[in-house]
């Protein structure tokens, strides 16, 4: 969860993108327009959730289901995947549902009642996402940086990057970062809100997510820039998350 200001957004470039390329499923929604058009919330904050799966076996997995589910579960049809389970980036409202601002958001919570599927999080963040949401632990699966999920024949790596919560982390597939608020094409998720840490984020960014190659195409949680994903190679050049290389400057940057 984070306001940041969005301008000169290009909204033709991604437009429920999907990948046909071998036997990877991947489409890249945006709130406000690929779902949810009519709330203004979702509109407002530009998050991304994520389909993945095995085109083969026709499993999906949900990334960060939010504001729509009903129309999520409606893509999937469409397209006749099968939901095998939800993986959660983090545990703000607008990535997994919940209260945010007074405003309720559909999420976790809204999936599990609609599909037996269970909701996979990094083990850190588990009562966060509890506490969010009000789901039921029993209904999440707590997992360990490194772990592998299998959606069919895919592989997911799950990779812990905390910094904007304790449990944050970003799932890797087949050439495809999808960070959730950990980076975003330009900036870094905010280190301010609760659980937030600015010395684990200069960790995740500087050395957690040093080996993911700069061919590697980021997909971030947030459309805050015109392009809906780049390569980590772009990235790197052009965020100035990665210019702040010291401690000390980092955190000058998210420490004053
Ligand atoms: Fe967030």
């Amino acid at each position: 969860m984070s306001i940041w200001p969005t301008t000169a957004v290009n909204f033709r470039k991604y437009s429920g993108r999907i990948s046909l390329a071998e036997k990877l499923y991947f489409k890249q929604l945006l709130s406000g327009v690929d779902f949810a058009p009519d709330d203004l919330l979702a509109s407002q904050m530009v998050n991304f959730s994520y389909l993945v799966g095995d085109f083969e076996t026709r499993e999906a997995v949900a990334i960060d289901p939010a504001y729509d589910i009903a129309k999520i579960a409606q893509i999937l049809e469409e397209d006749e995947m099968q939901l095998t389970g939800v993986l959660a980036t983090h545990y703000h409202p607008d990535h997994v549902g919940g209260d945010m601002m007074g405003h309720q958001i559909e999420g976790v919570v809204e999936v599990c009642e609609r599909f037996d599927v269970p909701i996979h999080a990094n083990k850190a963040e588990l009562p966060w996402i509890v506490r969010a949401t009000g789901i039921a632990s029993t209904s999440i699966v707590e997992h360990e940086s490194a772990d592998i999920l299998k959606v069919g024949r895919q592989e997911i790596e799950l990779i812990h990057t905390p910094g904007h919560t304790p449990g944050s982390q970003c799932f890797y597939v087949e050439g495809r970062l999808i960070a959730g608020d950990t980076l975003f094409l330009n900036g870094c998720g905010r280190t301010d809100l609760p659980g937030g840490d600015p010395d684990e984020m200069y960790i995740s960014i500087h050395q957690r997510l040093a080996k993911i190659s700069d061919d590697t195409i980021l997909f971030p949680g947030h459309l805050y820039s015109p392009d809906p994903q780049a390569s980590m190679g772009q990235v790197r050049q052009g965020n100035y998350v990665f210019r702040l290389n010291t401690k000390d400057a980092w955190m000058q940057m998210f420490n004053a």
